[in-house]
């Protein structure tokens, strides 16, 4: 259960620090972590909120009216969770889908015991067609010894190994959602005020889905038994009642429906991409943390995702996560897919 009373108003911080009170050897850092976060969301969001005025101001590799030089906003989300988290101490290292390597903290700063893996902005071909965007982060602990630079071996642990994990959606509303192990929480972000309030504590997905979201057009690149799949979920083997097809295209924001209305996201292997698109770290792994607190499942048509023992940054999963039963099925029709 929420401990906060029922009548007042409970920002994140409000939230994040009663939480944390109720672990007496809890020593803050995590909880730092994560407001730390929670502002860098709002940063982001305040960017991606102006996203369309870009052209006026400036396009992207082009100067704007203050002669300043333009990004996209790809790279500056990477940059604002960058400088947002690397001076609290708290983090040993951070790693970015928009990265190639280890991002170091740096030099002046103190170096802590967790390791901050993010995607700064998921989804963000759709910025220039207007449709809900991302952001998606996981947090761990560090294994290697010491309170120097972490290293990749405190990245390359797998999700079960997460302590926090979450995603911001930058929708018709702002949204966070995260979970150290708690259940899933989520709060809205009031931009008149600028605080993120609790509005959707303790998230539960319900255990049969209504929504199928997956890009069919790779179906000739599926194996049979994922195609059979497909074709259970959509109602034609007469199995299963068909699910309501959903593809916005930024994984968040496909995720982000299901859970709340219950369904399955796959992006299945495929001959062109055998692991499927999406990156274990940094979007697969921190969203099945979230979704299994909320009563959800997510595999990688073989086994549960987060015991993936990752051996790259950068690596590739299949994902299927969702609705338990919808999970249950895939796990049951993929085993003649190995
Ligand atoms: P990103 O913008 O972080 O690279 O992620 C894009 C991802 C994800 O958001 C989405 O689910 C997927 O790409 C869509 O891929 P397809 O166009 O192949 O369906
Ligand atoms: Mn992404
Ligand atoms: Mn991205």
């Amino acid at each position: 259960m929420i401990a906060h009373s029922d009548t007042s108003i409970v920002t994140i911080d409000r939230f994040i620090i009663e939480q944390e009170a109720k672990f007496p050897e809890a020593t803050g850092e995590l909880s730092g972590i994560l407001y730390d976060l929670a502002v860098a969301a709002k940063m982001i969001s305040s960017k991606v909120r102006r996203a369309g005025l870009i052209d006026i101001l400036g396009a992207a590799g082009s100067d704007n009216v203050q002669g300043e030089h333009q990004q996209k906003l790809d790279v500056i989300a990477n940059a604002i969770i960058t400088k947002a988290m690397d001076h609290g101490g708290r983090l040993c290292a951070m790693a970015s889908e928009e990265e190639e390597g280890i991002i170091a903290i740096p030099p002046q700063f103190k170096c802590g015991k967790y390791v901050l893996l993010f995607d700064p902005l998921d989804g963000s071909s759709n910025i220039d067609v207007n449709v809900p965007v991302g952001t998606i982060f996981s947090v761990m602990r560090r294994v290697t010894p010491g309170t120097g630079h972490g290293k990749l071996k405190d990245m390359l642990q797998s999700g079960v190994k997460q302590v926090a994990a979450g995603y911001v959606i930058y929708g018709s509303s702002t949204m966070m959602v995260y979970t150290t192990g708690r259940g899933a929480h989520g709060f809205t972000l009031d931009p008149s005020i600028g605080e993120f309030l609790l509005s959707h504590p303790d998230i539960r997905t319900p255990n049969a889905g209504k929504y199928l979201s997956v890009n069919d057009a790779y179906e000739r690149y599926w194996s049979e038994p994922v195609r059979a799949l497909m074709r259970r979920y959509r109602g034609l083997d007469t199995q299963h009642d068909p699910m309501n097809v959903r593809y916005v295209g930024s994984l968040v924001a496909d995720f982000h429906r299901n859970l709340l209305g219950g369904g399955i996201f796959a992006y299945p292997a495929n001959t062109k991409t055998p692991n499927g698109k999406l990156r274990l770290l940094y979007e697969g792994n921190p969203l099945a943390f979230i979704c299994e607190q909320a009563g959800g499942a997510a595999i990688n048509g073989r086994q549960r995702l987060m015991e993936v023992v990752p051996t790259e940054l950068h690596e590739r999963a299949p994902l299927y996560i969702g609705s338990k039963n919808e999970v249950e099925m895939a796990t049951r029709m993929l085993e003649t897919d190995r």
